[in-house]
């Protein structure tokens, strides 16, 4: 299905980090269940409880030192090698596991939970360091703001490299998605997008999601063991 000259787009969601051992957000055993989506995915509830919100992102930041790519990350660095320029992935997931795998051309949508961002300057600093992954705060290097929030897009907020996904969306012959329930917008609309702009639209998902239909093909199952085998086929025809 896909050849060297065609532009190929991937979106990617917590499914493809979930055999790495990160949880998934809408599963039975997923984040939401243990703290409410509007309690700390918002600014609002920055405002409201910001210590709450903290300690839940700093949990997270520090698992990020527990967990390792997996077959899926390493399958999407291959197909990036295979296609160099023509090649783009937008990744809702903010935890740095394609970075690690190696993907360079790689729109974080999210945000990146290695990185804060300083509401008062607007500076972004990669705060991984054993001191900043602690409960306390983290002050701003380049102001007098002693409160960094997490470099995260949150609900109500504007995704991050607007122009960039959605071009590229626009212009790929084939859209991949791969580990995405479709119930967060505007990541959900890129799939009927890819399909009426003409690309020809390639799923898997351990489950259908919600915008299965405009799948072309669907495989379901997990991504670790369906996308290695998918484009190593690709990468030899
Ligand atoms: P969800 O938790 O909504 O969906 C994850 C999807 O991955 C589900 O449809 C699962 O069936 C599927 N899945 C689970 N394990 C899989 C595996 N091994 N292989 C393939 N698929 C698998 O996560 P997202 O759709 O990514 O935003 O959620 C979108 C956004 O919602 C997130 O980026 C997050 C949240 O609000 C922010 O953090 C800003």
């Amino acid at each position: 299905m896909l050849k060297k000259g065609m532009k190929v787009a991937v979106l990617t969601g917590a499914g493809i980090s979930a055999e790495s051992g990160i949880r998934t957000f809408r599963a039975e055993d997923g984040l939401w269940e243990e703290h409410r989506l509007e309690d700390v995915a918002t600014p609002q509830a920055w405002e409201r409880d910001t210590e709450m919100v903290w300690r839940f992102y700093q949990e997270r930041r520090r698992q990020l030192l527990e967990v390792d790519v997996n077959p899926a990350h390493d399958a999407l660095v291959e197909l990036e090698k295979g296609f160099g320029v023509d090649f783009t992935l937008i990744t809702q997931n903010v935890d740095d596991l394609h970075v690690r795998a190696g993907s360079k051309r790689l729109i974080q949508m999210h945000g990146e939970l290695r990185k804060l961002r300083c509401e008062e300057c607007g500076h972004v600093c990669e705060a991984m360091e054993p001191e900043q992954l602690m409960e306390d705060y983290v002050p701003c290097s380049n102001c007098s703001n002693q409160r960094l929030r997490p470099h995260i897009v949150w609900f109500e907020e504007m995704p991050m490299g607007v122009w960039d996904y959605e071009a590229a969306v626009h212009d790929c012959d084939v859209f991949l998605v791969v580990g995405t329930s479709g119930h967060v917008y505007p990541a959900s609309n890129l799939l009927p997008i890819a399909r009426h702009t003409g690309s020809y639209c390639i799923g898997i998902n351990l489950d259908p999601p919600l915008n299965v239909d405009y799948f072309h093909e669907f495989h379901q199952g997990k991504a670790g063991e369906i996308l290695p085998e998918m484009v190593k086929e690709w990468l030899e025809s």
